[in-house]
């Protein structure tokens, strides 16, 4: 078989096993150099997180963190009750639904302190760099009223039904873009899939910014377990890759990929679409 010219781009996730809790953490270097960061992983230990998430820090980049349940069934579910402290003064804000927390350069964030979990639960941070920088600081601990400051940046994530009656697409999906907030230029989807067949009427596209397409599974004791076989079109020449198991597939701007097909689907799958730029931007070329 010839030698494949995209293979690089489609990245199998390795997780890391923290005490049952498993993650995977690509950085920039992991993902072709892209200015970008992701944390992918499934919780359920109650109490302070570890690492930064149990430590108020800044980063001098933007950040967001998305907080999801695993139960296809129950798509706008969250099944636990986390607190985020955030800003100068230690306010906290409760996480009891599927949510995204924004996060502008500079804003003290964390601890975050897991403080009901019936059932483990998904946990997505971006970040605006290829490389981690943080910086620990110290929060007052004074009181402050949850949401006086920061509240605005604690969004709840609604999931909508397509309604879907063919195609890979999704099933139920939200986004969050960050149109609004100036030099934020990331938007991301976050879905639920069970659909077989092309996701897309009018593939190949491009876009005028990087892009990392993030195929997950839902299953928190087996992350390696993705549930579908998926094929995406790298390219002009529509060099064909398959996978099925957890995977990032790495479009950086201007390159031509899809169309996204999914072969088989075993059990519900989750989809996030990382783009680096303010609002999503495609052109369809098919
Ligand atoms: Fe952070
Ligand atoms: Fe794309």
């Amino acid at each position: 078989m010839a030698k494949m010219k995209y293979g690089h781009l489609i990245k199998k996730l390795k997780y890391e096993d923290s005490n049952g809790e498993y993650m995977t953490m690509p950085v920039g270097a992991d993902l072709e150099g892209l200015n970008v960061s992701f944390a992918w992983g499934y919780r359920r230990q109650l109490g302070a997180w570890g690492g930064d998430g149990g430590v108020c820090h800044v980063h001098p980049y933007g950040e967001t963190l998305l907080f999801s349940g695993l139960d296809y069934d129950n798509w706008n579910s969250f099944p636990a009750e986390i607190e985020l402290s955030m800003g100068e003064e230690g306010g906290k804000h409760v996480i009891n639904s599927p949510t995204v927390v924004v996060l502008p350069p500079g804003v003290p964030h964390c601890p975050l302190v897991s403080k009901k979990v019936d059932k483990p639960f998904g946990f997505l941070a971006v970040s605006l760099s290829g490389e981690h920088k943080t910086e620990h600081v110290s929060a007052s601990g004074a009181p402050s009223p949850a949401g006086k400051k920061y509240g605005d940046l604690v969004k709840k994530l609604e999931l909508r039904d397509i309604n879907r009656k063919s195609g890979g697409n999704a099933d139920y999906i939200g986004w969050w873009s960050g149109k609004d907030m100036e030099d934020f230029k990331l938007n991301f989807t976050w879905a639920f899939h069970t659909g077989l067949g092309a996701w897309h009427e009018k593939d190949p596209h491009v876009h005028p910014n990087d892009e990392c397409l993030l195929f997950v599974g839902l299953d928190p004791d087996n992350p390696e377990y993705l549930g579908a076989e998926i094929e995406i079109a790298m390219g002009e020449e529509q060099e064909i890759h398959v996978f099925d198991t957890p995977t990032v597939v790495v479009a950086p701007k201007g390159l031509v990929h899809c169309p996204l097909i999914t072969r088989r689907v075993d059990k519900p799958y989750s989809f996030s679409a990382i783009c680096l730029n303010t609002e999503h931007d495609t052109t369809f070329l098919g």
